[in-house]
C-alpha cells in the first residue's frame, strides 16, 4: 500500500519533473519544417524535421517525420504524420484493417475536402471545398512529436457542436469548455460523469448548419483531448501517450454521411439475428438452475414475451470460465434447461470473461500447453485477479490464442454435449484486474475469490409443463419428448474429442502480426509515462493488467491495451462462427476499440438504477450506434447498481423497448427486478414489447441498412433536421429507426413530457392525430407509467406485424400492415427486408420499396422479392391528408396482398 502511494505520487508528479517544468519545456517546443513536398498518385507526401532544439518536454522528440496525405475517396482524406524509421507504434492492421485509397483515386480535384499547408512551421488545414470553409486548423498550436507525448490542436468555431469520443457519459453534444475527454480503457463502475469508461473511440463529428464533417483518429494509445478556449477562442487539443497522427477527415455533408462514411473506414456494423431483437433477461445472483428456470416460467405466467434467458457468472464452478458449477448448475440439468427453451423458441445465452482461472483445471492446464497467455517479465504466466481469484489473461497476439479459444467454445458450447448457448456475452475485457497495482502479490490479494457458492438445493417447488429434472421428487411431470431430450453424457464438466471447425485467423483479426516495423519505441517508460493523462483509477495499469507486458510478437501492452477488448471480441466471433458456420452470432461485449463493431456488439455497462442513468441510456445508445457504429447497443434496463423502484422500472421497460439492444440486468444482492414482480411493470412491460415486436421488421430493416452502408438505425434529432439548431442538442428524444420519434417522461412522479417537434408533420403512433411541428415543444400530457410518447413522421412508411407474439418466431408467422403517414408535400416512402433472420449470409432476400402519392391516392410497392413467404400484406392505414380537415384521418383499407411481386393499391 505504501509502496503503491509511492508510485502513484511519482507517476502523477512525472517521475519528479513538475507540472510547470513540463509545461515550460512545452512552451518551447520548435514544431517542425516540411521538406521534399512531392506530388503523390492520391496527394502529397513531405519530409518534416524539427525546426530547432528538441524540448522534450515529455520524453523524447523525433527529428525526422513523414507526412502522406491521401485523398481516398471524394468525400474522406487520410493525413497521417508518424515517424520516418517507421519503429513507432501503430495499430496492428490486423486489427484495424486499413480502408485504402479507392480506385481510381481522385485526387485533390475533385474531393469535397481540400488540403492546405504551411511549411514552416508545419502547420495544415482541412476545408471544404464548396464553400472553402475550414474544418480543421492545426496551426492553433505546435505540433509535438516525441516518442511518449504527442501534440495537435485544432481551433473550433465558437458554440461548435461536437459529438462523440468515448467511452464516456459527459453530455450528448460535448462541452467546449475546459472539458478533458479521457481515452483509455477501464472498468469503472457506476458510469461517472468526467470519466474514461469501457471502450476507445477517438472518432468526433462536427455539426454545422454548413454542413457536418467527421474526425478520426487511429491511435490505440492514452490520449486526453482538451476542449477549451485560450483568450477567446475554443479549440480541440490531443494530448496522446504515444503512436502517431492517422487521422481520416470525412466531408459529410450530412451527419448521417458522416456515420457512412466512418464506416468506410472503421467497418459496417455485423448484422444482427432477428431473435436478437427480442426481449433479454438477465441478473446476476441467480442461485442454481432452479432459480433460472423459475424466471423463465414467471415470465410465460406473466404473459411477457421473454426472447432470450441469460446467466452470469453464476453457472461458473468456482467461477471459472469453461466449467459448469456441478451442484447448483449440472450438466444434465442446464441441458435440459436450454432444450426447454428452445422446445419453446426461446434463447439461451452464458457469460465469458477472459481471464482463466490459474488453478488446476483443463482450460488453465492447455491454455499454458498451448502458451496463450500474457507472460511478465521472468517469462512466467502473468496473474492477476478477477472473478475467480488468480487468473491469467489470453495473448491475442499469440499465435494459438484463436485455436484455443475455439477449442474451448466447440467444447464447453457444444450442442451435442455440452450447454448449447445460442448467443454470448463477454466482459471484463478491459482488461479488468481486482489485483491493486503495482500487484505485487497476487496471491494475497486473490483472497476471498472467489466467495463462497450458495447453499445446494433440491427443485423448490414444482413447474408446471417443465421437465422432471425442475420438480421435486413426486412431482407428476413430463419428459421432454425424444425430440428434445437430449443425451447427457457421463462424464459432467468438460466434454473431449469434439470436433474442430478450423478458422481462418487471418479473418479473427487475432493473428500475431509480423512486426518488421511499428514495434514500439525502446526505453520508453511504460507504466508512468511523462505525461499522465487523465485516468480515472491513476496510473495506467491500475484495475487493469500491467501495461509493460509483452505480447507473443513483441508489442507492449502500454501500446495495446485499448484493442484488448475488442481482440476478444473478434476472437470470440470467430469462435461463435466455428460453432455455427452459416449464422449470424450475437455476441455482446462490454469494451470496444474503434472498428468493433464489425465483430460485435455492446452494452453499456454497470450504470445505476437511477433517473439520471436511465435518460443516459439514450445518450450512450446514440453515440454508439450513431457515431461509432456498434448498431446493437443498449443499457441494464431497470439499472445494474442499486435497487430500482417499481416506477423507474416501468419507465425503463417502455424506453428500452426502443433502443437496439434490450435486456433487463441487475447486480447481484440488488432487489429483483425482473418486469413480472410489479402489476405496472408486467402492463408496461408487456404492452412496450407488443408495441416493439409489432415494428420489430420495421426496426430489422433500419438495422440491416445500417450493416450495409452505415445510415444509422438510431437517429438523434438533429440527424433529420440538421437544419435546425435547436435539435443540436437533444438527448432525451430520438428517432428509433427512420421515422418513429420516441420522446420518454423523464422525470419521477410525472405524467407528462415536453416533446420537441421541428418544422414537419408528425402523428401520434396511437391516436394518429396529425400534429404540425411548429420548431417548438408540445407537451405530452397524461403518461401514466404504462405510457411512452410515440410519433410517426410524416412521409415515411412504417411496415408493422398485425400482431405481436410471445417469441420472435411466432411473430414471422403474422401478416404486415402499413401504416402510410403522409408527409407535408403530400408523399410517404418506406422499406421492408425481409430475410430469414439468421443466415450469416442470407442467399433469399426482399427489399421492398412502398411509395404513396396523395394525387392519385395509388399505394406502389416494388423491388426484389427473393424471400419466399405466406405472410401477407392483410390492411393499409392511411394517416392524415395533406391539407386535410378531419383531426385524425386515418382510413384502413383492408387487402390480402401477397409479398412475393409488385404491387398497385388504390386506397
Ligand atoms: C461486471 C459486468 C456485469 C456482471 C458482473 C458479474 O460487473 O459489467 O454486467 O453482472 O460483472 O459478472
Amino acid at each position: 500500500m505504501v509502496l503503491y502511494s509511492l508510485l502513484t505520487l511519482l507517476a502523477l508528479a512525472g517521475l519528479g519533473s513538475s507540472a510547470a517544468d513540463h509545461a515550460e519545456a512545452l512552451s518551447k517546443c520548435p514544431g517542425y519544417r516540411a521538406a521534399n513536398i512531392k506530388a503523390t498518385a492520391n496527394g502529397l507526401s513531405a519530409d518534416l524535421h524539427i525546426a530547432g532544439p528538441r524540448c522534450n518536454a515529455y520524453g523524447k522528440d523525433l527529428d525526422d517525420l513523414r507526412l502522406q496525405v491521401d485523398v481516398e475517396t471524394p468525400s474522406r482524406i487520410h493525413v497521417k504524420i508518424y515517424d520516418a524509421a517507421e519503429h513507432v507504434y501503430q495499430v496492428p492492421e490486423s486489427v484495424f484493417p486499413r480502408p485504402g485509397t479507392a480506385h481510381p483515386s481522385t485526387g485533390f480535384k475533385e474531393a469535397a475536402l481540400g488540403f492546405n499547408y504551411t511549411e514552416d512551421p508545419f502547420s495544415f488545414q482541412i476545408t471544404r471545398t464548396e464553400n472553402s470553409e475550414v474544418l480543421f486548423d492545426s496551426s492553433a498550436a505546435g505540433l509535438v512529436f516525441e516518442d511518449q507525448y504527442l501534440r495537435m490542436r485544432t481551433h473550433l468555431p465558437t458554440n461548435a457542436n461536437i459529438y462523440g469520443f468515448g467511452e464516456h457519459s459527459d453530455s450528448f453534444r460535448l462541452k467546449t469548455e475546459g472539458h478533458t475527454i479521457t481515452i483509455w480503457n477501464a472498468d469503472v463502475p457506476s458510469l461517472p460523469l468526467n470519466a474514461n469508461l469501457y471502450g476507445s473511440h477517438p472518432n468526433y463529428v462536427e455539426h454545422r448548419v454548413t454542413g457536418s464533417h467527421g474526425v478520426f483518429l487511429l491511435n490505440s494509445n492514452g490520449m486526453d483531448i482538451k476542449l477549451d478556449k485560450e483568450k477567446t477562442r475554443r479549440y480541440l487539443e490531443y494530448n496522446i501517450i504515444g503512436g502517431v497522427f492517422d487521422f481520416y477527415f470525412m466531408a459529410g455533408p450530412t451527419p448521417i454521411d458522416v456515420a457512412k462514411q466512418y464506416a468506410e473506414i472503421a467497418g459496417l456494423p455485423v448484422t444482427v439475428p432477428y431473435s436478437g431483437l427480442g426481449f433479454h433477461n438477465c441478473r446476476w445472483g441467480y442461485q442454481d438452475v432452479f432459480d433460472v428456470a423459475e424466471v423463465v416460467y414467471n415470465y410465460s405466467k406473466a404473459e411477457i414475451p421473454l426472447e432470450t434467458m441469460w446467466i452470469d457468472i453464476d453457472y461458473m464452478e468456482g467461477r471459472a470460465i469453461f466449467s459448469l458449477d456441478p451442484e447448483r448448475f449440472p450438466l444434465d440439468k442446464m441441458r435440459e434447461l436450454v432444450a426447454h427453451l428452445h422446445a419453446n423458441k426461446q434463447k439461451f445465452v452464458l457469460m465469458v470473461d477472459p481471464a482463466v482461472a490459474a488453478k488446476n483445471y483443463p482450460p488453465f492446464q492447455r491454455g499454458v500447453e498451448k502458451d496463450i497467455f500474457l507472460l511478465n517479465s521472468t517469462d512466467q504466466t502473468f496473474h492477476g485477479v478477477v472473478w475467480p481469484g488468480l487468473a491469467a489473461f489470453p495473448d491475442w497476439f499469440s499465435p494459438d490464442a484463436q485455436d484455443y479459444w475455439t477449442s474451448e467454445f466447440i467444447k464447453f458450447f457444444s450442442p451435442e454435449k455440452g450447454v448449447d448457448i445460442d448467443f454470448l456475452w463477454i466482459d471484463m475485457n478491459e482488461p479488468s484486474n481486482f489485483c491493486e497495482f503495482p500487484c505485487l502479490d497476487p496471491v494475497a490479494a486473490a483472497k476471498g475469490y472467489p466467495p463462497p457458492a450458495p447453499p445446494v438445493r433440491a427443485p423448490p417447488r414444482a413447474l408446471p409443463g417443465w421437465p422432471c429434472a425442475f420438480q421435486p421428487a413426486g412431482t407428476n411431470c413430463k419428459r421432454l419428448d425424444s425430440e428434445h431430450r437430449l443425451s447427457v453424457p457421463e462424464e459432467a464438466g468438460v466434454v473431449h474429442n469434439a470436433q474442430l471447425t478450423p478458422v481462418n485467423a487471418q479473418t479473427a483479426g487475432t493473428v500475431a502480426t509480423s512486426l518488421s516495423k511499428w514495434y514500439g519505441l525502446s526505453g520508453r517508460k511504460l507504466i508512468s509515462p511523462p505525461y499522465s493523462i487523465k485516468n480515472t483509477w491513476g496510473p495506467l495499469p491500475q484495475k487493469s493488467i500491467n501495461t509493460s507486458l509483452t505480447h507473443k510478437n513483441g508489442l507492449t501492452l502500454y501500446d495495446t491495451h485499448n484493442l484488448y477488448g475488442t481482440m476478444m471480441s473478434a476472437a470470440s466471433r470467430q469462435a461463435m462462427l466455428a460453432r455455427r458456420p452459416t449464422k449470424r452470432p450475437l455476441v455482446i461485449t462490454r469494451s470496444t476499440f474503434a472498428g468493433a463493431g464489425s465483430h460485435v456488439s455492446h452494452w453499456l455497462g454497470d450504470n445505476d438504477s437511477t433517473w439520471f442513468h436511465y435518460l443516459l441510456s439514450i445518450r450512450g445508445m446514440m453515440q454508439f450506434n450513431a457515431i461509432f457504429q456498434i448498431s446493437m447497443v443498449g443499457s441494464d434496463v431497470c439499472g445494474f447498481n442499486g435497487g430500482v423502484t417499481e416506477e423507474l422500472c416501468a419507465r425503463w421497460a417502455m424506453l428500452g423497448a426502443f433502443q437496439p439492444f434490450y435486456r433487463n440486468h441487475n447486480a447481484e444482492n440488488e432487489k429483483a427486478q425482473e418486469f413480472y414482480r410489479w402489476k405496472s411493470v408486467t402492463e408496461a412491460a408487456r404492452k412496450a414489447i407488443d408495441i416493439r415486436y409489432r415494428l420489430l421488421d420495421y426496426f430489422y430493416t433500419a438495422m440491416m441498412q445500417q450493416s450495409r452502408d452505415g445510415t444509422p438505425a438510431i437517429n438523434p434529432v438533429f440527424y433529420l433536421y440538421p437544419q435546425d439548431n435547436k435539435t443540436f442538442g437533444l438527448e432525451q428524444q430520438f428517432f428509433w429507426g427512420p421515422s418513429v420519434l420516441v420522446a420518454p417522461v423523464t422525470r419521477p412522479g410525472a405524467t407528462s413530457v415536453d416533446v420537441y417537434l421541428p418544422k414537419d408533420l408528425f402523428y401520434d403512433f396511437y391516436t394518429h392525430e396529425r400534429i404540425i411541428g411548429q420548431g417548438r415543444s408540445i407537451k405530452k400530457t397524461g403518461q401514466t407509467i404504462t405510457d411512452i410518447p410515440l410519433f410517426l413522421r410524416g412521409g415515411v412508411i412504417v411496415p408493422l406485424r398485425v400482431k405481436s407474439a410471445m417469441t420472435t418466431a411466432d411473430l414471422r408467422e403474422q401478416d404486415f400492415e402499413l401504416l402510410v403517414p403522409v408527409g407535408k408535400n403530400g408523399t410517404a416512402k418506406g422499406r421492408l427486408y425481409l430475410d430469414d433472420g439468421e443466415s450469416l449470409h442470407p442467399n433469399a432476400t426482399s427489399e421492398i420499396e412502398f411509395e404513396y402519392r396523395h394525387r392519385n391516392r395509388k399505394l406502389v410497392a416494388r423491388g426484389t422479392f427473393g424471400y419466399r413467404t405466406t405472410v401477407k400484406l392483410a390492411r393499409v392505414t392511411l394517416l392524415g391528408v395533406p391539407s386535410g380537415s378531419t383531426k385524425n384521418g386515418s382510413s384502413v383499407t383492408i387487402i390480402n396482398q401477397p409479398l412475393t411481386e409488385s404491387f398497385t393499391i388504390n386506397l
